[in-house]
């Protein structure tokens, strides 16, 4: 059929970059919030969904109202850049459509840029460059939310100098690792050679390029892949305790449609389980799934969409795995095989064909397994995405600290129960990492009597550390 008729959803983008690179803040910018002010040490620990509406996208880049948009908005998946945080980078990456790689224009590509370059072209995303923090070139004389050429027409030669050599190293990075890229405005090739748009999150300049170069390069490139179609298609993003409905999975509608009600179906490491919607939920547009506060309740959703999903039993629910939907008439059993297919490529990732050929260099895996065994701390957090980043930066540590358990939501007495069996094992190891959840009084109160130590902390790098502080005062 002709490009006219069509009916396309949002694409999904996936941002991407080196810690402080300016992800969340360019995020900020263009939503008009302020979560990066708010997060403990300033540092994103969550992945988070949000879903641009195409009248914002107008606002922001001045668009006249005659001027056609084809996609009905963007959902914007914003991801950590710290280290630990590689499990929520690749499903990020895992699921979108394209991605946009922030860089920050005074360091150039670091490390974490290198690893979520390497994601993408693992799954062939194309990705545009945004370099941003140009406004901390010596001498910038800010322009807000000007289109990038305009702003630069406005600076003085030193600027316009230091700009050009900068990105011409960037350049050169980028060449490094496979890529070859230009200045969007210059680039005459923009299907084979990547787009940079310089950009800075705090006075806005470039943000309406940035805007633009979205939702008109990309329904070009991949018009078949935003084709709406009924075929559900939905990832598990992250599972997590909210507190006015219990354990709620955040999944990213891809494709189709979700309704209240529906019969679904999820991986879990033991096997597939089979349950029913009971809220369809949405944050507001331009909120973050992550955020928390009140969320907009739905019958039905369409695609592409951030969702959380209220049901029971999805509290194992592996995150990075499909959520099937089983129709009115469509047969349960092919449903569960189907579950029962993607739970062992996830559990044995070495089974799966196409891993078998992966010659590359990033070292991140498919489904981030947790181990436990039988000497080691006890973990706690609000999703499932934390808690594996805990325990993968627990296993970074010289000390390389083992964990026996682990559980999402509230440190209830039973949790201080379990971390106990370690006083007489080992007792070093007697102690709850609880990260972003409450301790239940009658825990703090076992865990005082019994001798379990509980550590808390608002970012997982200050958890980490409290603890091991403790585990260095015992060996003195
Ligand atoms: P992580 O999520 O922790 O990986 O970081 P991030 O990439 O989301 O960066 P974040 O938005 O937290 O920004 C990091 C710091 O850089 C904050 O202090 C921001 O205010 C600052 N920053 C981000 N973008 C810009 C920019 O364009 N210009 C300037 N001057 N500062 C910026
Ligand atoms: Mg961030
Ligand atoms: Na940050």
């Amino acid at each position: 059929s002709s490009g006219t008729d069509r009916e396309l959803r949002a694409p999904i983008c996936c941002i991407l970059g080196h810690v402080d690179a300016g992800k969340t803040k360019l995020l900020d910018c263009i939503r008009h919030s302020n979560v990066q002010g708010v997060e403990a040490g300033g540092i994103t620990q969550q992945i988070g969904a949000t879903y641009l509406p195409v009248e914002n996208i107008r606002e922001r880049t001045s668009l006249k109202a005659e001027a056609t948009i084809k996609v009905p908005g963007l959902l914007v998946i914003d991801t950590p850049g710290h280290q630990s945080f590689s499990n929520m980078r690749l499903r990020g990456s895992s699921l979108c459509d394209v991605a946009v790689v922030v860089v920050d224009i005074t360091q150039g590509l670091e490390k974490q840029t290198i690893e979520s370059i390497g994601l993408l072209k693992r799954r062939d995303v194309k990705f545009v460059v945004a370099l941003n923090k140009v406004d901390r070139l010596y001498g910038w004389k800010t322009c807000p939310n000007a289109p990038i050429v305009k702003a630069l027409k406005s600076q003085s030669d030193d600027v316009q100098r230091e700009f050009k050599w900068r990105v011409a190293e960037v350049v050169t990075q980028l060449k490094e690792c496979g890529f070859n890229s230009a200045l969007y405005y210059e680039n005459k090739k923009i299907k084979e050679v990547v787009n940079i748009v310089p950009t800075s999150a705090v006075s806005g300049e470039g943000i309406p390029d940035l805007l633009l170069l979205l939702v008109r390069w990309v329904p070009e490139i991949m018009m078949e892949k935003l084709t709406y179609a009924d075929t559900v298609e939905c990832t598990v993003l992250e599972v997590n305790e909210v507190k006015e409905f219990g354990t709620t999975i955040d999944v990213v509608l891809i494709n189709g449609a979700l309704k209240k009600g529906d019969q679904i179906v999820v991986c879990t490491k033991q096997g597939p389980v089979t349950t029913s919607i009971r809220h369809l939920l949405t944050p507001y547009p331009l909120k973050e799934l992550r955020a928390k506060g009140s969320y907009e309740r739905h019958e039905e959703l369409k695609a592409a969409q951030g969702v959380k999903i209220v049901a029971r039993g999805v509290q194992h629910a592996l995150a990075g795995t499909s959520l099937i939907v089983v129709k009115p008439g469509h047969d349960l059993e092919q449903a569960e095989a189907a579950a029962m297919q993607e739970i062992d490529n996830a559990i044995n990732p070495s089974n799966e064909n196409e891993r078998g050929k992966n010659e590359d260099e990033t070292e991140v895996k498919e489904i981030s397994r947790i181990q436990t065994c039988k000497e080691g701390v006890y973990v706690q957090a609000s999703s499932l995405g934390t808690l594996e980043a805990i325990i993968e930066h627990l296993k970074t540590l010289s000390l390389d600290v083992p964990v026996s358990g682990c559980n999402l939501g509230p440190v209830h007495k039973q949790d201080v129960m379990k971390a106990t069996a370690m006083l007489k094992r080992k007792e070093e190891y007697a102690a709850i990492l609880a990260f972003d959840v409450k301790v239940m009084p009658e825990a703090f109160e076992l865990a005082v009597e019994s001798g379990v130590k509980i550590f808390v902390a608002d970012t997982v790098y200050k958890l980490v550390d409290s603890f091991t502080d403790h585990i260095k005062k015992l060996k003195k």
